[in-house]
């Protein structure tokens, strides 16, 4: 099988592409854009998805029969920073991406993410009406419809905040939580604020099997354990065996001074920024099961 993966000099890419290297059996070209990647060889393509010429080039070299889709402005921040930038790379480059899959009779797996939601209840399932309120989560949706429309056979991966071990000056939440605690710092952790993680091992393995076989539709791919991210840092200490009391419990607008005495407009200031994924639908589509956070921090540990 030929495979091509745009933007595996990511975190997730460069996981995926692990699972990759003993698989005799595929061909896989990747992409990168502004760092080279240090085993770099003719395998690697240089590309700025917005170039469709080269996209093109790119498409034309692979001749792939799956596609998996994970360049993007993944940061939450600099896409709010430049939201005409972030449209252009997140959604016109899926969209363009999309319409060379069906040109070329590829299969297309598109990482999508879990902030295509309000945030509003948290534990979304593959059916609940997206309503993003991020220039990011907006930019996913719309993406998503892209894939939709433009792409003849295609999976959209949603997941949730990935940890493991990161790249070279990546930011990743469990390494940082691990790093502070190992150096006697304190780590606030945002009670207001609830996500199913996901060990990024678990996410490549199945995005793996979303590769060898193909489950159209939408497909959630996250952690079986709905925690806000004071009980996630408090899951690290407890795997990496790191002092918890340096973990401490804050709700996000502590300390801000309230701006009104409404009760009404007082929810609304600390309203909980509640997402996460429900994967039972995909579990039984797919057999990809979900892990607990304990699980994947173990097997992060090991
Ligand atoms: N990590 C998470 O917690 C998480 C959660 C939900 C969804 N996702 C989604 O998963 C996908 C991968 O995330 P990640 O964590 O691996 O992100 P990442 O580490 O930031 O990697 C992003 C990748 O996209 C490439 N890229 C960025 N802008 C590009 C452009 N203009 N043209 C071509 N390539 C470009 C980057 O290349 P260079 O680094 O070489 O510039 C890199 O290979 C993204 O679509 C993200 O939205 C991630």
């Amino acid at each position: 099988m030929r495979i091509l993966i745009i933007g595996a000099s990511g975190f997730i890419g460069h996981y995926l592409l692990r699972r990759l290297r003993h698989k005799s059996d595929h061909e896989v070209t990747k992409t990168y854009n502004s760092r080279t990647p240090g085993d770099i060889d003719q395998s690697w393509h240089r590309l700025e998805i917005t170039d469709y010429q080269r996209l093109d080039q790119v498409f034309l070299q692979a001749r792939p029969d799956v596609v998996v889709l994970l360049a993007a402005i993944a940061d939450v921040g600099t896409a709010e920073r430049d939201p005409a930038r972030a449209t252009e790379v997140n959604v016109d480059g899926a969209a363009q991406v999309a319409r060379l899959c069906t040109q070329y009779h590829a299969r297309l797996v598109f990482l999508s993410s879990e902030y295509v939601f309000s945030g509003d209840r948290g534990n979304y399932q593959e059916d609940d009406a997206p309503k993003p309120n991020t220039h990011y989560g907006r930019t996913k949706w719309q993406a998503e419809l892209a894939v939709a429309r433009e792409a003849s056979q295609w999976s959209i991966v949603r997941t949730s905040v990935v940890y493991g071990w990161p790249l070279f000056g990546r930011r990743n939440l469990a390494a940082m939580i691990i790093d502070r605690l190992k150096n006697n710092e304190t780590y606030i952790g945002d009670t207001n604020t609830y996500r199913t993680p996901i060990y990024v091992e678990h996410l490549t393995e199945g995005i793996m099997r979303l590769v060898a076989d193909y489950h159209p539709g939408i497909c959630h791919l996250a952690g079986a354990d709905w925690m806000n991210m004071y009980q996630f840092a408090c899951a690290v200490a407890e795997v990496f065996e790191l002092d918890s009391s340096l973990v401490t419990p804050v709700q996000a607008l502590a300390g801000v001074p309230p701006k009104t005495d409404s009760l009404e407009e007082l929810e609304q200031d600390f309203k909980q920024d509640m997402l996460g994924l429900d994967c039972t639908q995909t579990s039984h589509r797919t057999g990809i099961r979900a892990f607990g956070v304990v699980a994947g921090l173990q097997e992060m540990l090991a």
